[in-house]
């Protein structure tokens, strides 16, 4: 009996875990470019943005710098595609992004072997961290216009009958954003032919496969606008992992529309008022938080799996728009406080300010990777925090964000105990910013002891509950009991006065499965 569970439970570890939707939910994921993150032997080889070339970052590069993500509390990371891309310096330069496929099958060697790939996918389990890979099905790759396509160069698609026809995209029209190609009338991307079930039978397959071949625990997906809607629910399935996809648009309704179809979607209906909201003092958070609370009520099952960022590898990274380090402190904190996954792209911490593509695509080599950094220690606080809410509060991640409703309208105070936020865009001049929380709002107890853990400073309720709240320079402050930090953590233990539960709940049941795999298969081979 015993043994046949174990031999179960060993067969579920050789098969692999799949991590779902539920499973991703706590996570805070890293995003990173392959080939800008890390080189292998950590040269100062140089890298010009704008030459749109091969940097040399690579897996192995990635598997040397884990110490740095998971230091800041990410306990996940997406890495740009790994397929094997068209080779060549084209109108656009090289493909050292990863989104121009020529065989979906093999790996981009430019950024190791199918060894590292799988090193990658070890190193990370054995940290307790998820693997996301970013995968196209829209399109293959182009280094020039519809005229310089040679089909017999792709695999396993080679003839012109597994492409639509060119045409460029006429975004009015929604057929024509799924059936044409997106780019330009210089480089447009061959677009896959998915109204073809053989071609849609290859690549459910394909996905299959990638995810198992590379122990993947989810998936970032490209473009998913560009394919037909009932395309993509077998495609999840196959996948058998979280889905994570892009659809860039800021229209709420047409977005939410595909977390039916797909596990969730990239919040881009709150990135466009996010970023508009702390560009300057004058954004309207008022914006910021009817878009936000909209993503609650129209995305299939609430916010809690979308995934939040503030930049990413086609948006102008956001010091390229303001330098206000307050404004910026308070953007970055938003996917840490609300509802759904957070995401921090590679550099930002760093302070990284590249406008848009290719400059936002920086190598993170010339930071020396330094943690003495003002938002290492920020996004540092924000994972702790974030962290310490989840363990304290078993529904933290089910519970719906609220917003306190604030008189000074260049404040925000969000509620999603036992934490709150406060946010502001008053900017870094400002001396007369406060927010206020009335005892009506129910958060804390009579006298409690709170913390603001961005600043490790004790802030104290007045004694009928309410909480006024003075801002330093315009920072966000986000406060949390003293009770849900652990006296033996690293979050401003000094004015902790929690114990921790964190050795059960930050593992988690990926981990488990990984370590129980392990020790089972130990098992079975002292059987044998
Ligand atoms: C890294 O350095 C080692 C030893 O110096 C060398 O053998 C290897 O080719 C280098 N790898 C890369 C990708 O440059
Ligand atoms: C790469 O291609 C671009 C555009 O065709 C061209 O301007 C550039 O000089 C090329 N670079 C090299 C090193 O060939
Ligand atoms: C095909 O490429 C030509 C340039 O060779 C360009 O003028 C035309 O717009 C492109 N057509 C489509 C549909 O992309
Ligand atoms: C919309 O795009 C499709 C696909 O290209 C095309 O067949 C159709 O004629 C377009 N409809 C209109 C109204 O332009
Ligand atoms: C996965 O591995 C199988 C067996 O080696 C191989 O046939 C298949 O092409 C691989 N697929 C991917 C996407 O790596
Ligand atoms: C938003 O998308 C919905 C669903 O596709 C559409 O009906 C609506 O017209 C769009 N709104 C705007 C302002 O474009
Ligand atoms: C805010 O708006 C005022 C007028 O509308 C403008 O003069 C000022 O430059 C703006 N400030 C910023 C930081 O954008
Ligand atoms: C405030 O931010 C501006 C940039 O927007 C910067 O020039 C200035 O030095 C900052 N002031 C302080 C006190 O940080």
């Amino acid at each position: 009996m015993l043994q046949n569970i174990l031999l179960l439970l060993a067969l579920g570890a050789i098969s692999g875990f799949a991590a779902s939707a539920d499973d991703w939910k706590g996570r805070s994921i890293y995003q990173l470019l392959t080939d800008r993150f890390a080189n292998t032997n950590d040269s100062s080889a140089s890298c010009n943005t704008e030459d749109r070339r091969y940097c040399g970052g690579s897996w192995q590069g990635v598997i040397n710098h884990l110490d740095y993500i998971q230091g800041m509390g990410f306990d996940a990371v997406w890495i740009s595609p790994i397929v094997k891309n068209l080779e060549g310096n084209g109108t656009y330069g090289e493909a050292y992004h990863g989104y121009w496929a020529q065989d979906i099958n093999a790996l981009n060697s430019h950024f190791g072997t199918e060894d590292d790939l799988k090193a990658l996918s070890s190193a990370l389990h054995a940290r307790g961290m998820f693997l996301m890979v970013d995968v196209v099905v829209n399109h293959f790759g182009a280094l020039g216009d519809n005229n310089t396509v040679n089909y017999a160069d792709f695999s396993p698609f080679s003839t012109a009958d597994d492409f639509h026809p060119p045409c460029l995209i006429d975004y009015t029209n929604q057929s024509s954003i799924e059936q044409c190609w997106i780019g330009d009338s210089n480089s447009d991307l061959p677009d896959l032919n998915t109204e073809s079930q053989a071609v849609v039978d290859t690549m459910n397959t394909w996905i299959g496969q990638l995810v198992h071949n590379y122990s993947v625990d989810g998936l970032r997906v490209d473009t998913v606008k560009h394919v037909r809607q009932d395309f993509w629910p077998n495609f999840a399935e196959a996948a058998g992992v979280f889905t994570l996809g892009e659809v860039l648009s800021d229209n709420l309704t047409y977005t939410a529309a595909y977390t039916g179809l797909i596990n969730a979607v990239l919040d881009y209906p709150t990135w466009f008022p996010l970023t508009a909201a702390f560009t300057s003092t004058n954004g309207s958070l008022s914006a910021l938080k009817n878009a936000a609370a909209a993503t609650q009520s129209n995305y299939k099952g609430g916010a809690s799996t979308a995934g939040l960022f503030l930049e990413n590898q086609d948006q102008p990274r956001f010091q390229s728009i303001t330098k206000d380090q307050s404004l910026v402190q308070n953007a970055m904190a938003w996917p840490f406080v609300f509802d759904g996954i957070p995401i921090l792209y590679y550099g930002q911490e760093q302070g990284y300010d590249g406008n848009g593509d290719p400059n936002n695509r920086e190598a993170l080599w010339f930071t020396a990777y330094q943690t003495q950094k003002p938002l290492v220690s920020h996004v540092t606080s924000l994972n702790a925090a974030r962290k310490a809410a989840i363990s304290s509060n078993k529904n933290f991640l089910t519970t719906a964000a609220t917003f306190i409703d604030q008189q000074n309208s260049a404040t925000l105070a969000i509620s999603k105990p036992p934490l709150l936020a406060l946010l502001t865009n008053s900017g870094n001049a400002s001396t007369s910013t406060s927010w206020q929380i009335p005892a009506s709002a129910k958060l804390f107890s009579q006298g409690e002891k709170l913390v603001n853990v961005l600043t490790c400073t004790a802030v104290t309720p007045s004694s009928d509950g309410s909480l006024a709240v003075q801002a330093q320079n315009g920072l966000p402050q986000i406060i949390l009991p003293a009770s849900a930090l652990d006296k033996n953590g690293n979050l401003c233990k000094d004015l902790a006065t929690g114990s921790s539960n964190a050795a059960t709940s930050s593992v988690g049941f990926g981990s488990w499965v990984v370590l129980g795999g392990t020790l089972v298969l130990l098992y079975l081979q002292s059987l044998l």
